[in-house]
C-alpha cells in the first residue's frame, strides 16, 4: 500500500461531475503533477484531498489510514492557494507563522520554525514587510513558507507559479523542486501547463473531463501517450488524418503507412514536429522511414528553433528544425521524413 491512496473519488455538483472515479497512489516522497486544461476536475480533488470539500464517494488513506472523513486541520497538509490566500494584514512572519499558532506550538519553537522556512524559500530579512510591500514571487515564496513550516503530511500545489512572470516562474520550478527533493516531501500538484508538469514531478497523472486518462513518469506521458487527448495536450503534436482500408492499413497524404490502425473506426496519425525532418524531393525514404511530400508554405523564428509548416495532398504538418539552420524558402518542394516508429496511432475522438 502506498502513502497516499485515492480510490474511485467522485464529486457531483448539481448539473456535472466534477471529479469521477479517480484512483491514485502516491509514494512517500514523491511528487505527482495533476495536469489537464481547465475544468477538468484537478483543484476540486486538491480540495477533497485537503478535507475543504466532501467528496460524494470513494476513499483517501494516508500512511495507512482512512482520512475520508477527517476534518482538514487534523490531516496536516500544506496547501498553497493558485491566488496565494496571505493575511494582507499580517507580516510575513506571522503569515508563516499562522499554522503554528493555530497549533498552540510555543513562540520560541514557532520563531525558530518560521526562521528555518523563510530560510528554505530565500525570504530571510523580510519577516516585518506586508504582502501588499512583496513583488508576486516574493508572497508565492510567503505562501510555500506557510505550507511547509507546519511539516505537513502532504504538500498541496494548486497553479501555484501561475501568476508569475516567465523567467520567475522557471526559477520558482526548479526551487520548489529542489526543495521537495531535499525534504522529501509528498507533493501534489495541480496545473495545466505541460511543461511544469514534465520538469517538477516524478510522475503525471493527465486529467480530462473528471476523469484520469494516463498516469506515467514524464518519459512515458511524452514518448507513450496512451490516447490522442494525451499526446495532443502533453507536448507539440502534428495530427494528420488517415485513411484507412478494409483490412487495417492505413495511408497518411496518400502514402502508406508500415504500420497497422486499432480496430474500429477512424484513426489519426501523430507525430512530434522534432522528428521530422525536411529533405530535399529527391532523397528516397529509406528503411523504416515514413516519407510525405509537400512544398513549404511558411517558416516562424520561435527563438530555440524554427517552426515550418508544410502543406501537402491531405493537408498541413509542422516541423522543428534547430535554429541557426536556414530554412527553406517559401514555396520550395520538400520531402518530410521520419521514422515510422515514431508514428503513433489514435482511433480519432471527439476534440
Ligand atoms: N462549487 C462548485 N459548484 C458547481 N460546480 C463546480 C464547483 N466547483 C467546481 N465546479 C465545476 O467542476 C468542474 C471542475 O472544476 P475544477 O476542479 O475547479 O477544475 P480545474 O481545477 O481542473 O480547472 C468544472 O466544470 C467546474 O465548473
Ligand atoms: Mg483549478
Amino acid at each position: 500500500m502506498s502513502y497516499l491512496e485515492l480510490a474511485g473519488l467522485q464529486k457531483r455538483y448539481r448539473d456535472s461531475v466534477a471529479v469521477d472515479d479517480v484512483a491514485l497512489s502516491v509514494e512517500k516522497g514523491e511528487a505527482v503533477a495533476l495536469l489537464g486544461p481547465s475544468g477538468c476536475g484537478k483543484t476540486t480533488t486538491l480540495r477533497m484531498l485537503a478535507g475543504l470539500i466532501d467528496p460524494d464517494a470513494g476513499s483517501i488513506r494516508l500512511d495507512g489510514a482512512e482520512i475520508t472523513r477527517q476534518p482538514a486541520h487534523k490531516r496536516n497538509m500544506g496547501y498553497v492557494f493558485q491566488s496565494y490566500a496571505l493575511f494582507p494584514h499580517l507580516n510575513v512572519a506571522r503569515n508563516v507563522g499562522f499554522g503554528l499558532e493555530e497549533r498552540r506550538v510555543p513562540r520560541a519553537e514557532t520563531s525558530r520554525r518560521v526562521d528555518e522556512a523563510l530560510g528554505m524559500v530565500r525570504l530571510a530579512g523580510l519577516e516585518g514587510r506586508r504582502p501588499r510591500e512583496l513583488s508576486g514571487g516574493q508572497q508565492q515564496r510567503v505562501a510555500l513558507a506557510r505550507a511547509l513550516v507546519i511539516r505537513p503530511s502532504v504538500l498541496l500545489l494548486d497553479e501555484s507559479l501561475s501568476n508569475l512572470d516567465a523567467k520567475l516562474r522557471d526559477a520558482m520550478r526548479h526551487e520548489i523542486r529542489d526543495i521537495q527533493r531535499s525534504l522529501g516531501i509528498t507533493t501534489l500538484f495541480v496545473t495545466h501547463d505541460q511543461v511544469e508538469a514534465l520538469t517538477m514531478c516524478d510522475r503525471i497523472a493527465v486529467m480530462k473531463r473528471g476523469r484520469i486518462e494516463q498516469i506515467g513518469t514524464p518519459e512515458d506521458i511524452y514518448e507513450r501517450p496512451a490516447t490522442r487527448f494525451v499526446a495532443d495536450f502533453v507536448g507539440r503534436a502534428n495530427v494528420l488524418p488517415a485513411m484507412r482500408d478494409g483490412a487495417g492499413a492505413v495511408s497518411v497524404w496518400g502514402v502508406p503507412l508500415p504500420a497497422k490502425a486499432p480496430a474500429g473506426g477512424d484513426v489519426d496519425v501523430f507525430v512530434r514536429p522534432q522528428r521530422i525532418r525536411l529533405a530535399a524531393t529527391g532523397e528516397p525514404a529509406g528503411e523504416g522511414m515514413v516519407r510525405l511530400t509537400g512544398r513549404v508554405l511558411r517558416s516562424v523564428f520561435v527563438g530555440d528553433h524554427v517552426e515550418i509548416i508544410v502543406e501537402g495532398a491531405g493537408g498541413q504538418l509542422s516541423v522543428e528544425m534547430q535554429s541557426g539552420t536556414k530554412p527553406p524558402a517559401d514555396g520550395t518542394e520538400v520531402a518530410v521524413l521520419w521514422q515510422a516508429g515514431d508514428t503513433l496511432l489514435f482511433p480519432r475522438e471527439a476534440a
